[in-house]
């Protein structure tokens, strides 16, 4: 699997420094010139690596961590997104129902990455506990995920695993995953929980 963060600013570099902990290749790009992002990029770790978006959404995975209108303009780099998972960190505070045509914020994104496969996580924690180290005394932390393709999950947990939190699935966007998207001015109930998980 290879691993691409668009959007290089708080939760793009948060989970570059998750990325760069467990010592996991992971493309970071932004607006700006891959020269620009490259220090920044550095002083997280060595195999966080800028590069223009156009390289970036070489990945197969994609995480997306952008405000959240800048979707539509990442989602015009390809006309076809097939084969690829785009991981949903984005949120929608304030935004009225009626502007994502009443859908969940992520099902609004999936339908502009045209092909594929869509997850909506690591969009509950602000970016300051997103970068900390997620394995504490006696647990993981706590990251959710959901999707309407079941089986995009599964690759999303393993990472998540990877990066040492403890995923939990809630299913579909607009079942289990409700309760980690914004609507209107309200926040879904498990945003901003910050759970541990023990190992078992
Ligand atoms: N901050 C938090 O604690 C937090 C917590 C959970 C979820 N979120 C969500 O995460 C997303 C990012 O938030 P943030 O706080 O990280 O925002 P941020 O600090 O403002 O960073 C946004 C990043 O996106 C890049 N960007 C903007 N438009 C772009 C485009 N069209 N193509 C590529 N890159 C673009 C910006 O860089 P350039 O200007 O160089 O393009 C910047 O690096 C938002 O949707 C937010 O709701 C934030």
């Amino acid at each position: 699997m290879s691993y691409a963060i668009i959007g290089f600013g708080k939760i793009g570099q948060a989970l570059a420094h998750a990325f760069a902990r467990k010592n996991i290749d992971v493309t970071v790009a932004s607006r700006r010139p891959p020269e620009a992002l490259a220090p920044e990029a550095l002083a997280i770790g060595p195999r966080v690596v800028a590069k223009s978006l156009r390289d970036a959404i070489e990945a197969d995975t994609i995480i997306l961590a952008v405000p959240f209108w800048e979707h539509r303009e990442v989602a015009k780099a390809l006309p076809n997104w097939e084969g690829k998972t785009v991981i949903d960190a984005t949120n929608t505070f304030g935004v009225l129902p009626e502007e994502l045509d009443g859908l969940p914020s992520s099902a609004f994104v999936a339908k502009a990455f045209t092909g594929a496969r869509l997850v909506k996580g690591f969009n509950h924690l602000v970016a300051a506990i997103l970068a900390a180290d997620p394995i504490v005394e006696g647990g993981h932390r706590v990251v959710f995920l959901s999707g309407d393709d079941e089986d995009a999950i599964a690759p999303v947990a393993d990472l998540a695993k990877q990066l040492g939190f403890a995923p939990v699935k809630l299913g579909k966007l607009n079942e289990g995953g409700a309760l980690v998207h914004a609507r209107g001015r309200t926040w879904g109930p498990l945003i901003f929980q910050d759970l541990f998980k023990k190992d078992q």
